[in-house]
């Protein structure tokens, strides 16, 4: 997907995570029907679990939700056991994957070189992609948070995003589904760092790549940090999982 040259529109994504049996479709159909005659402020996307993708094409086809994948391989294809290639992802319909998410980088020891190898797979088969960066508690508490975002950032995107349409979302490990989101003041000083590190990276392109923030988005703060600087839109985990939540922060954008 090659890049828009006007301000994307804030991105609400859902990230359902290793969640979501067959009846997690009819929370999809709602999310679809919630937003059916409602002016698209913002673009939505729902990341079910692999076993759901294809399905939830099916159920949300007509809407304007989009859908995409948790994860991908960095091949094309061949052996890799229980992995999913970019290209299967838009096979089953999905044109967006999540790369580097902290989930993936903790239980699967993923590398920002690893991470990068997934954004090219990705590009390759024009899947948009959300790449993830954050801190854990330990680096904020030393000081270390920004530094150590910033050169995760470097490392996870390659050059080869030039022009490409991607986001990025800031999600710090600590308040991810603990309840603790970060303080409006981090997430400010966090997004303009990692918007200084994309204009350096990738110049005018860089001004306009959404950052979400990440990380115990709730219908009660959503707004609020929607609402602060260069905060591009929000990936949401848990209260994803319940069409009514995950519409009341959509609605905040
Ligand atoms: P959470 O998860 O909203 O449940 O904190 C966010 C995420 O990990 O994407």
């Amino acid at each position: 997907m090659t890049l828009s040259s006007t301000t994307p529109r804030p991105l609400i994504a859902g990230n359902w995570k290793m969640n979501g049996l067959s009846a997690a479709l009819d929370e999809a159909r709602a999310v679809a029907a919630g937003l059916d005659g409602r002016p698209a402020a913002a673009r939505v996307a729902i990341f079910p679990p692999a076993t759901l993708l294809h399905r939830l094409g099916a159920t949300v086809e007509g809407s304007s939700v989009l859908t995409g994948g948790q994860d991908c391989h960095g091949k094309a294809s061949g052996a890799h056991t229980g992995d999913t290639s970019a290209e299967m992802i838009a096979d089953a319909g999905g044109t967006m994957v999540i790369l580097g998410h902290s989930e993936r980088r903790t239980d699967h020891g993923e590398t920002c070189q690893l991470v990068a190898g997934k954004v090219e797979a990705a590009l390759a088969a024009n899947l948009e992609p959300i790449v993830c960066v954050g801190e854990s508690l330990t680096q904020r508490e030393a000081g270390e948070a920004v530094a150590f975002v910033v050169g995760q950032l470097h490392n996870s995107l390659p050059p080869s995003l030039a022009g490409k349409a991607f986001n990025v979302a800031y999600e710090p490990i600590w308040a991810i589904g603990t309840g603790h989101v970060a303080s409006i003041d981090n997430i400010v000083e966090m997004h303009a760092a990692i918007r200084a590190e994309l204009i350096a990276l990738f110049g005018e392109q860089g001004r306009v790549t959404p950052i979400l923030y990440g990380g115990s988005v709730k219908p009660d703060n959503a707004q609020e940090i929607l609402a602060a600087p260069e905060v591009g839109g929000a990936l949401v985990g848990g209260a994803s999982l319940k069409a009514k939540d995950f519409l009341a922060i959509i609605e905040a954008a």
